[in-house]
Parts: structure tokens; C-alpha cells; sequence
């Protein structure tokens, strides 16, 4: 049997964190794939602690844009997913516009560094903020609509390697998306009589804003011994000219390829796993 070129046709996915690199990615592959898709970002700081640049709602803006000339309709909005309320706002507006949520990708994360104990207070609780608690208030919104559509569906949680191994320099964060897990295997468990997949995944090094290597260069040169953890990729990635190379980092589309697997009906029988995105390099 031949795969159909729009396997999401008649679908409709939620991806937070979607103003730019993955998250958009993801949107505008989901939508190629047939897909009406809901993109949402905070599109402004976190927090002055977040070395890197935050996007606009101009950067949102261009989402829309690219979803829609990949064949999906969009709808969007502007909001922080610590806020709930805003979440179920939209989710609201989903089901009024599109009668149906079939695809959570819960996408929107941040990072920052420092070590554990020395930490400001607001550190913690921002990244625990967004990356745990605004990835739960995310499923809190979206969930209950998906089991009264009553057509099952697939969720998607990015965590990190970090959430499955040690990463000396941002314990917060490491702590964040390792709760990930945990909250993606309990609701694989409770979602599942409805029909609803749960699957995280674990990217490491992927070439994005998050990236900062002024921030990385600071806590390295302050604390070298946690290069270790943050080991070069094992797999060559083999172009189509042959050419061998060892990639320090990967495209946001190679992310892209995994969720649009977890989200189609070809891992229709896979759920509460832990999809490492990494080219080995957890086995390190
Ligand atoms: N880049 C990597 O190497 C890497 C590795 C492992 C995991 N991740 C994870 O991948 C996800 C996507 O990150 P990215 O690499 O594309 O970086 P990114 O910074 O470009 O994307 C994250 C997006 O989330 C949004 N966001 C942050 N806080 C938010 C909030 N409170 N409410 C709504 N939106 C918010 C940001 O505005 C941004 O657009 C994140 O969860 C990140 O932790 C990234």
C-alpha cells in the first residue's frame, strides 16, 4: 500500500513555541503533510537571564505564512504558556474554528545556565516555569478537547538529551525536561484508554537561536570539565554527494522528520517512549 502524499489530511495540530527553528519547523512540515495547524509563541523575552534573542510577533506572523503556503490553514496567537487560561483560550478557538485537535506538539521551551547552587531564584522557577509547568498547562488545555472530539490523537513532548542524562552548567533545565518524561509516561498511561499516543523527544544540538555560544563559551571557560557532558555526535552524517562529515549540529527539518512520524498513523502502536534525537550521542 502506497503512502498518501498528505497522510494528515483532516487533522488539526497544536504547536507551541512556533514563532521560529523547531517549532515552526514542525508546523510547516505538519501542514505539508495535510494538517491544519494552531501556532502559538510568547514572541517577546522570558526573561533578561536568557542570553539569546527572543522572536517577534513578526516572526509568528511568518509561521502563519509558510503553513498556509504548504496547503494548511493556520490560526494563531501571541501568549505564554505559563498562563492557562490563554491556552484554553485558544484551544477554545481551535475547536470553534476547526471542530477537532488531533496533534499536541508541545514545543516551547527555554534555557539558561549556571550552576545548581548558585542559581538566582528566579532562574529556577523561570525554566521550571516554562519547560515543566507550561508544557503540563499546555496538555491541561488541550487534552480534554481532544478526548471530547473523540478522534484520539498523538501527543508530542519535547524534552532534550538533557532530560535523559546529566548536563553540568544548566541543572535547571536538565531537571525541567527530565520532568518531561515523567509527565510523558503517566499521561501515555491515562491518555491511552482515549485513544491518545504520548511520546517525548530528546534532540541535542540542533542548530537554533537556543544555541548561544557566547553562553556556552562563558560556563565552558569557567568550568571545563563540563565539556564532557556535551560530547561531539558519534554518526557521520552521510550527504548526497557522498561527502562524509561529522555535523556539530543538525537542522530544525531533521527534527521536523520525527515528530511528522510520531504524529502519523505509522507509529499508531508507539506510545510512553523516549525518542533520543541525537545521533548517538547519549551513548557516550
Ligand atoms: N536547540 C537545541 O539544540 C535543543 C536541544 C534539545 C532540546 N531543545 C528544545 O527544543 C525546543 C525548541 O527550541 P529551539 O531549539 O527551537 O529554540 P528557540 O528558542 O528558537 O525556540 C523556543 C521557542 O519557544 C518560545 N517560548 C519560550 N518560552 C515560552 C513561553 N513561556 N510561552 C510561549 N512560548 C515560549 C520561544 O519564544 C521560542 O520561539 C525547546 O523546548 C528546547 O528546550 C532544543
Amino acid at each position: 500500500m502506497s503512502t498518501p502524499v498528505t497522510p494528515l489530511e483532516g487533522k488539526v495540530a497544536l504547536v507551541t513555541g512556533a514563532a521560529r527553528a523547531q517549532g515552526r519547523a514542525h508546523a510547516v512540515r505538519l501542514a505539508s503533510e495535510g494538517a491544519d495547524v494552531v501556532v502559538t509563541d510568547i514572541c517577546a523575552p522570558v526573561s533578561e537571564s536568557v542570553s539569546y534573542p527572543a522572536p517577534t510577533p513578526d516572526d509568528l506572523a511568518e509561521t502563519v505564512r509558510l503553513v498556509e503556503e504548504a496547503g494548511g490553514r493556520s490560526l494563531s496567537a501571541v501568549l505564554d504558556i505559563r498562563e492557562l487560561g490563554a491556552l484554553q483560550d485558544l484551544v477554545t478557538r481551535t475547536i470553534a474554528t476547526f471542530g477537532r485537535l488531533d496533534i499536541v506538539v508541545a514545543n516551547a521551551g527555554v534555557l539558561n545556565w549556571g550552576r545548581l547552587w548558585e542559581l538566582p531564584e528566579d532562574d529556577w522557577d523561570m525554566v521550571i516555569g516554562v519547560n515543566l509547568s507550561g508544557t503540563w498547562r499546555t496538555i491541561r488545555a488541550a487534552v480534554p478537547a481532544m478526548i471530547s472530539a473523540g478522534n484520539g490523537g498523538s501527543i508530542i513532548i519535547v524534552s532534550s538529551s538533557a532530560g535523559l542524562k546529566a548536563t553540568p552548567g544548566n541543572g535547571h533545565y536538565s531537571a525541567s525536561k527530565a520532568g518531561l518524561v515523567a509527565l510523558t509516561n503517566s499521561l501515555a498511561l491515562e491518555a491511552g484508554e482515549f485513544g491518545i499516543r504520548v511520546n517525548s523527544i530528546h534532540p541535542y544540538s540542533v542548530d537554533t537561536p537556543m544555541i548561544d555560544p557566547d553562553g556556552m563559551a562563558e560556563i565552558f571557560g569557567r568550568f571545563p570539565s563540563y565539556l564532557h557532558s556535551f560530547s561531539p555526535m558519534p554518526l557521520k552524517n552521510v550527504l548526497a554527494d557522498g561527502v562524509s562529515t561529522l555535523a556539530d549540529f543538525m537542522p530544525p527539518e531533521e527534527v521536523a522528520d520525527v515528530v511528522s512520524f510520531l504524529a502519523g498513523d505509522g507509529s499508531r502502536s508507539i506510545s510512553g517512549v523516549q525518542v533520543p534525537f541525537d545521533r548517538g550521542a547519549l551513548r557516550y
